[in-house]
């Protein structure tokens, strides 16, 4: 893809400390960020949370879903107060491949949800899978797609949207043609708590920011947004929905 002439700056809690860490596609590296304590230092969890929230409206799911929902990629589980506080009736399971991130679940949260360590193969049949913030650090974003697609109704991908400068730890960007390959029901670009930049940020940082820049001759900045996709599974609606 060709960059655009955007002057994006990092997004908040990218800056890793564990360069020596080569493959971040292992769930060795993720067990060593969250065992050193990395993510959580950097704000991981709360950015999480704030993620959740933004994301929670747009399942468009009512407060009386009694199905199960799959949050793969779950992390420390910090989504899942929010879950449980929108879908008080739901099966909710946490699915996360770093056995450090599942043993922080549990200690947490193990009231409010199942944690299961393991990968796409370990999705349980489910009515909807949200998958936030993980495919744009996968080499082999499209063959956990397909997986997760054979074990859910409705699969929520979250990621961020036209990412120029990739953050430390990411692989891969995405726009709006993205998934097309897949049976794609819907696709919204948002600015999302815990990634875009809000109140005096995006007034001063982008808005007012951009007049200046604009006045010296220099590129405008964008603001960061992500894109949520909703593609349809392949599990017939037999399950309670
Ligand atoms: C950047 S964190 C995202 C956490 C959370 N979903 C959020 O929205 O903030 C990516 C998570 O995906 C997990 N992960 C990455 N690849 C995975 C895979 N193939 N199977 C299961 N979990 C994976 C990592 O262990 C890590 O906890």
């Amino acid at each position: 893809m060709n960059p655009k002439p955007y002057a994006n700056t990092r997004p908040l809690g990218c800056e890793i400390a564990m360069p020596e860490l080569e493959n971040i596609n292992s769930a060795r590296y993720w067990d060593r960020r969250f065992a050193s304590g990395d993510w959580q230092a950097k704000g991981g969890p709360s950015q999480t949370a704030r993620f959740a929230k933004s994301q929670v409206p747009k399942l468009q799911l009512s407060k009386t879903f009694d199905g199960t929902l799959v949050d793969f990629g779950c992390g420390t589980g910090d989504a899942f107060p929010i879950y449980r506080n929108a879908y008080p009736n739901a099966r909710l399971v946490g699915i996360d491949f770093s056995s450090e991130a599942i043993r922080l679940c549990r200690a947490k949260y193990h009231g409010l949800g199942e944690f299961i360590r393991g990968d796409s193969a370990s999705v349980p049949d489910c009515n909807v899978v949200i998958v936030s913030n993980v495919l744009e650090h996968l080499t082999n974003d499209t063959i956990v797609v397909d997986e997760l697609l054979k074990r859910c109704q409705r699969l929520f991908i979250v990621v961020p949207y036209e990412e120029r400068e990739l953050c430390e730890e990411h692989v891969r960007t995405y726009d709006y043609r993205a998934f097309s390959d897949f049976p794609v029901k819907r696709r919204e670009i948002f600015a999302s708590k815990g990634w875009s930049e809000f109140g005096l940020a995006n007034v001063f940082g982008i808005q007012l920011g951009n007049l200046i820049r604009g006045a010296a001759g220099l590129p405008p900045r964008r603001r960061r947004l992500q894109i949520m996709f909703e593609i349809r599974g392949m599990l017939s609606p037999g399950l309670p929905a």
